[in-house]
């Protein structure tokens, strides 16, 4: 390690502003990306509420109907808004935890290059009528290269920084952070059908199964172990508390793998999928309780008594929010696999909820709590504004729970009715108020977005006496202050 990386005369470290920004550190730009894309994301969503509310509103703009909009939301909030902003933070604590810096920066470009014109085709191929029209492997076939290639430099820099590292030990954070890589990696692969272009999808239902081993690993095998190991990196810190239990971690980790990778056959209980398949994906999703009551106890505990510091920090509250989401959304998970319980919440607003407080709540929450955690390390200052990021986790946090709420009963409304024999359109009037309270709470929700990008925007706007940082040169810094770090 020479001296100017020591103390941050390298020309590396030197620029504040936005041009600084760009000329080093990939994760910050990750980070960025992330917050920008949970405004187009958000726009995107609510476009299609405002589908089901007033269906005449957008009088048929093609780019605008709601086959388009519906993918381009989804896509766009769970790959551009979650997954970029967790990679973002990974890529920052990976070689901060290893006493290193990233091995390579300019591949770290790359990747984000690649990732973000992925998400970008989203948005573009969609509002012209072109995907592989299959829900969560939308992207064109290029595009899945593209993913495809992202993920892999990803992993190249990752093992290589392992490789390099100054610090021995390897934090569980790191285990979950590239291990989701190479879960994401084989599974995308598999579930987008690859090796068929053409079509991306198999015939018959064989492409159920297979869309459905992906699109749950997705949430489960991507989105989760980001969120879980950029929540075990900011909790002890912030409670200054070693992990609860590194053995609860390890367990926990592999109960994760062992049970999510193979329970897609949960979304096709009422489809003709083989008996075994659906007896497998339901008894191993109530085994998935396991992993989930591990994480929030070893967090938990590891928060014990230090309720005051996680409530004054603007980072912590988020992330011990989105434990609070994982946990109903891991209750909610399991008693919904039940083929008996699915008679009523399958197929309407009932999933849709889940979903919301499963990719917003869980892992959203602890993406945003990541980000103002991050942002002081990386920038050597306090956020712009403490009050900004209070004022969107108010906003978030309003917009999203009414969004459950409301969700949650019509689509009780509509399991009851359905399972009652009522015909749809009868059904539909019912559902009219709680369409247009779910636009209202999203509108919070999207108020939350913009607000965030602003506070980032701000925050990383600096002078130039105070440089950027990387991850490794912020955490030296800080080892030298305090050694217990
Ligand atoms: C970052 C925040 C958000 C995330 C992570 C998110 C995530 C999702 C996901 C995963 C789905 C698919 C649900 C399913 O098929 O079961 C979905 C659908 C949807 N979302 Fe969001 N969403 C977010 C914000 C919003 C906002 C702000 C609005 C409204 C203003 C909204 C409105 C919708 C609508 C209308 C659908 C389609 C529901 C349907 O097909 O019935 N979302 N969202
Ligand atoms: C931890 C245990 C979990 C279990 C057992 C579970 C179970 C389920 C089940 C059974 C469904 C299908 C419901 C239906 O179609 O009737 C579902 C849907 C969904 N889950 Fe989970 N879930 C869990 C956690 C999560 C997490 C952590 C996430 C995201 C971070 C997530 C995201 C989703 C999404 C997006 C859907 C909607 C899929 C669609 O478009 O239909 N789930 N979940």
């Amino acid at each position: 390690m020479t001296d100017n990386f020591r103390t941050g005369n390298s020309p590396n470290f030197q620029e504040g502003g936005l041009r600084g920004f760009f000329s080093k550190n990939s994760a910050l730009a990750f980070i960025v990306a992330g917050s920008a894309w949970f405004i187009v994301g958000t726009l995107y969503g609510l476009f299609s509420a405002i589908h089901l509310m007033a269906p005449e509103f957008f009088n048929n703009i093609p780019a605008l109907v709601f086959g388009r909009v519906r993918p381009s939301h989804v896509n766009t909030v769970l790959y551009g808004f979650v997954v970029t902003t967790l990679i973002g933070l990974g890529m920052y604590y990976t070689p901060a935890l290893l006493k290193t810096k990233l091995w390579s920066e300019p591949l770290g470009w790359v990747s984000l290059f690649l990732w973000n014109i992925t998400v970008l085709s989203g948005p573009v191929f969609f509002s012209m009528g072109m995907s592989q029209g299959r829900e969560y492997t939308e992207y064109l076939w290029p595009f899945d290269v593209t993913f495809m290639i992202a993920i892999v430099t990803i992993i190249i820099n990752l093992v290589m920084t392992i490789i390099h590292r100054k610090e021995y030990v390897l934090y569980v954070s790191i285990w979950y952070f590239v291990a989701s890589f190479i879960w994401i990696g084989g599974s995308y692969f598999i579930g987008n059908v690859m090796w068929r272009p053409s079509t991306g999808a198999l015939p018959g239902i064989l492409d159920s199964i297979f869309l459905w081993f992906y699109a749950h690993a997705l949430p489960g095998l991507l989105l989760t172990p980001l969120a879980i190991g950029a929540a075990y990196f900011i909790i002890p810190r912030v409670t200054k508390t070693p992990l609860f239990s590194h053995t609860l971690s390890i367990v926990g980790f592999w109960t994760l793998v062992t049970f999510y990778s193979h329970i897609g056959g949960h979304h096709l209980l009422q489809a003709p999928i083989p008996h075994w398949l659906k007896t497998m994906s339901v008894v191993d999703s109530m085994m998935m309780f396991i992993p989930v009551i591990i994480v929030i106890v070893n967090l938990w505990m590891t928060m014990r008594g230090r309720g005051n510091l996680i409530m004054a920090d603007p980072a912590a509250k988020w992330v011990a929010m989105g434990l609070i989401w994982y946990l109903i959304v891991g209750a909610q998970g399991s008693i919904q696999s039940i083929p008996q319980i699915q008679k009523v919440t399958h197929f309407n607003n009932w999933t849709v909820a889940h979903a919301h407080i499963a990719v917003l709540g869980f892992s959203g929450f602890i993406a945003l709590g990541g980000v103002w955690h991050v942002i002081p390390l990386i920038t050597r200052r306090k956020l712009y504004s403490q009050r900004l990021a209070n004022l969107q986790f108010g906003l978030v946090m309003i917009g999203l729970t009414g969004f459950f709420l409301v969700l949650t009963i019509a689509g009780l409304i509509q399991g009851e009715a359905w399972y009652n024999g009522e015909t749809v359109y009868r059904v539909l009037p019912q559902l009219q108020p709680y369409m247009i309270l779910r636009t209202i709470f999203g509108l919070f929700i999207i108020s939350g977005a913009l607000v965030g990008f602003y506070n980032l925007i701000r925050s990383i706007r600096k002078p130039k006496e105070y440089p950027y940082i990387s991850a490794s040169h912020a955490v030296i810094i800080e080892t030298q202050k305090n050694p217990e770090i």
